[in-house]
């Protein structure tokens, strides 16, 4: 039987934009009730008020930076009652900083990059997960990357860190075999969000350029595979998915037209 999602609480992290965003909207849809986490907290407000009126399911949306460990220790422990029991975790927020030649590059970009996108999913994770050990019910939903799979030319740091985030859902997944709670990878090719904007510190133009000529994937694809997996029976764990646009072969292969 597919795990029903109504009446869940799932939290997302990095959700004023891109695929955390749409990933509320679908969980919202399936009528799971939702903490959504970001910095920018008016965008999770206009975000939550947006999905409260369309669905009608429960939002609290809380202003977060995944990378102060303090912080996320006493947001996820000090959860309004209604929104205590967390069933579902997202760690999506992340980012990456330049594409330059590791001897070129600004180490700036590095601290940030490693700071949010492992440290960042770890202190999440290490503050949300024992409450489901406790309960012997979870499940936690990573967003990796191919970039986890494959390294390429100018994403030295980027790469490592999304290799970082398949080591650490393999060893959860380990950790918590005997627990109840699930561990799952969902791992994109080339998105459009504001990933590429991040990236390249505001370049609009330069962003747009990623995707000269080809159909890249939307958050809303992304967020499908999400759902996937956390609908999956009781007995069946989504181990890792990868999805990539149909023309984009691997981590720098693509066809343009
Ligand atoms: N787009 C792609 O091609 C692609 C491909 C593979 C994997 N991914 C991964 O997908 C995830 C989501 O990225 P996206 O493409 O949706 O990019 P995005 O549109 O830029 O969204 C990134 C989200 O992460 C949040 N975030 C960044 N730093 C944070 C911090 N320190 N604390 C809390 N939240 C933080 C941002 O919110 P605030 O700025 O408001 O905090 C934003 O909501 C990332 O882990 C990324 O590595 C993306």
């Amino acid at each position: 039987m597919k795990t029903e999602l109504k009446g869940k609480t799932v939290f997302i992290t990095g959700a004023s934009s891109g695929i955390g965003k749409s990933t509320a909207y679908a969980f919202a849809a399936e009528g799971a009730n939702l903490i959504i986490s970001a910095r920018r907290i008016e965008r999770l407000e206009a975000i939550s008020k947006n999905i409260t009126e369309k669905f009608g399911v429960k939002v609290h949306s809380v202003q977060l930076d995944v990378t102060k460990r303090e912080e996320v220790k006493k947001t996820v422990e000090n959860l309004p009652g209604e929104f205590s029991i967390i069933d579902i975790l997202v760690n999506n927020a992340g980012l990456g900083r330049g594409l330059n030649k590791i001897y070129e590059d600004d180490p700036e970009g590095w601290d940030e990059m490693i700071d949010t996108n492992i440290k960042g999913l770890l202190n999440v994770t290490r503050f949300a997960v024992p409450k489901m050990v406790a309960r012997g019910s979870g499940h936690v939903i990573n967003i990796g990357s191919i970039a986890g799979h494959e390294a390429y030319g100018g994403g030295a740091v980027y790469c490592a860190t999304k290799h970082s985030v398949k080591a650490i859902t393999e060893s959860m997944r380990i950790d918590l075999i005997d627990k109840g709670v699930r561990v799952s990878t969902v791992d994109p090719g080339m998105v459009e969000t504001e990933f590429s904007i991040v990236r390249f510190y505001g370049d609009e133009e330069k962003a747009k350029s990623v995707y000269n000529g080809l159909e890249p994937l939307t958050g809303e694809d992304i967020a499908d595979a999400v759902i996937f997996c956390a609908t999956r029976p009781a007995h069946a764990n989504i181990n890792e998915m990868i999805i990539m646009p149909s023309v984009q072969a691997n981590a720098f292969v693509t066809y343009r037209k």
